[in-house]
C-alpha cells in the first residue's frame, strides 16, 4: 500500500517507531542487560541518562535508559514521514483538543513535537533525525548496514514494538488511529464487547504499538518493549544466555496465536518486561485489511501451539502497583 497521506490520519503520516525510554531503578544491572544480554551498543551518558542502538537503526538511538525510583517508561518517540507530516500532526492534535508541546529532541533527534495519548503515555513525534556514523571500531563490512554486529549476546537487530497497558484500550488505540495514522490489525474483544487489547501499525509490519487492558485500573504504564533478532534460533540462544546469567524468563520460547509472533519475554534487572521476537512475522499489504477479531473463547485456548497464557502477563507491568 502507498496512502499518499493527505491529512493527519492518513496512514503513512508517521514512517516507524523510533526511540522508547525506559526507567530503572538498577541503572547499572540494566545497562548490563541491553549490553551485554542484548547486544545493544551504548553511545553516551547525558543528564543521568544512557543511550543506546540496535546495529541495524540508522538513527543513533534505539532505546534511552533512564535512573528512576521505580521501573516503568518515558517517552516513545515516531518519526513523522515528512516536515509536512509533523505540521499536519500538530494541527490535527490541536483540533481534537490533545496539548502539544514543542521540545528539543534528546535523542539524536531534532524539533520534536510532544504529546500524550489519553492514557498519559508520553509520545513523541520527530522528523530531523542524526543519521548513525559509526565510529571507525564499529564500521560494518557492508555498506548497507550502519554498524557491525556486536559480537555478545542476543544481538538484537532493533526495536520492534512498544505495548503500553491502559485503562481504556479503545480510546488509546483511536488516539493512534485518529490521530497518527496508525492501521489496527488484530484485537482482543471480550464477551461483553469491550476491546481487551488491540494492535496497531504505521507500517507494512504488522503491528508497531499495542495496547492492553491494565487491570489495575493503573494509567500511564508499560506491559513490554520487544527487540526483534534476525531469526527464530536468536531466541533459542537467548534462552541459554538468560539462564546461565540469572535473567528471569517470564514465558515462553513459544509462538502467539495473535500475531504469530516467535516470542521469549524476560524481565531486564530493573523490572521492566522486555520481549525477543522473531522479525519474520507477517506483513500487511492489503490496502484494505480487515480487522482480526479474537473472541474470549478463542483466547482460552493459549498461544499458538497450546501454551497457556502465563498469569502474570495479566498482572505484571511497570511501575509495579
Ligand atoms: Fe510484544
Amino acid at each position: 500500500m502507498t496512502a499518499k497521506p493527505d491529512t493527519a490520519t492518513a496512514w503513512g503520516t508517521i514512517a516507524h517507531l523510533g526511540t522508547v525510554e525506559l526507567f530503572t531503578p538498577e541503572l547499572d544491572g540494566s545497562i548490563w542487560f541491553f549490553t551485554e544480554i542484548l547486544g545493544l551498543t551504548e553511545t553516551g551518558r547525558r543528564d543521568g541518562s544512557v543511550f543506546l542502538r540496535t546495529y541495524d537503526n540508522y538513527e543513533t538511538t534505539s532505546l534511552v535508559v533512564t535512573e528512576r525510583d521505580q521501573p516503568g517508561m518515558g517517552p516513545t518517540a515516531l518519526r513523522a514521514s515528512s516536515p509536512e507530516a509533523l505540521d499536519r500532526i500538530e494541527r490535527a492534535l490541536g483540533e481534537s483538543g490533545h496539548e502539544v508541546t514543542w521540545i528539543d529532541g534528546y535523542a539524536g533527534h531534532g524539533r520534536t513535537l510532544r504529546t500524550s495519548d489519553p492514557d498519559g503515555h508520553e509520545t513523541d513525534v520527530y522528523y530531523d533525525t542524526e543519521w548513525y556514523d559509526a565510529p571507525e571500531r564499529l564500521r560494518p563490512a557492508l555498506k548497507n548496514q550502519p554498524q557491525a554486529k556486536p559480537n555478545r549476546g542476543v544481538g538484537v537487530r532493533r526495536l520492534d514494538h512498544v505495548n503500553y497497558l491502559a485503562a481504556d484500550v479503545l480510546a488509546n488505540a483511536e488516539f493512534h488511529q485518529q490521530a497518527l495514522g496508525a492501521r489496527a490489525t488484530e484485537q482482543i474483544q471480550l464477551d461483553s464487547g469491550k476491546i481487551a487489547a488491540r494492535w496497531l501499525t504505521y507500517t507494512q509490519k504488522s503491528y508497531d504499538v499495542v495496547y492492553t487492558e491494565d487491570w489495575t485500573g493503573s494509567t500511564g504504564r508499560l506491559h513490554h518493549i520487544a527487540f526483534a533478532t534476525d531469526g527464530r534460533e536468536d531466541i533459542l540462544r537467548a534462552c541459554d544466555i538468560c539462564i546461565d546469567n540469572d535473567v528471569f524468563i517470564e514465558t515462553g520460547p513459544h509462538k502467539h496465536a495473535i500475531q504469530q509472533t516467535f516470542f521469549l519475554y524476560v524481565y531486564e534487572p530493573g523490572g521492566n518486561r522486555i520481549e525477543l521476537c522473531n522479525p519474520l512475522t507477517r506483513l500487511v499489504f492489503a490496502p484494505d485489511w480487515r480487522l482480526v477479531t479474537w473472541t474470549e473463547e478463542e483466547r482460552k485456548k493459549g498461544q499458538a501451539w497450546g501454551l497457556k497464557t502465563i498469569e502474570s502477563f495479566h498482572t505484571h507491568g511497570t511501575p509495579l502497583v
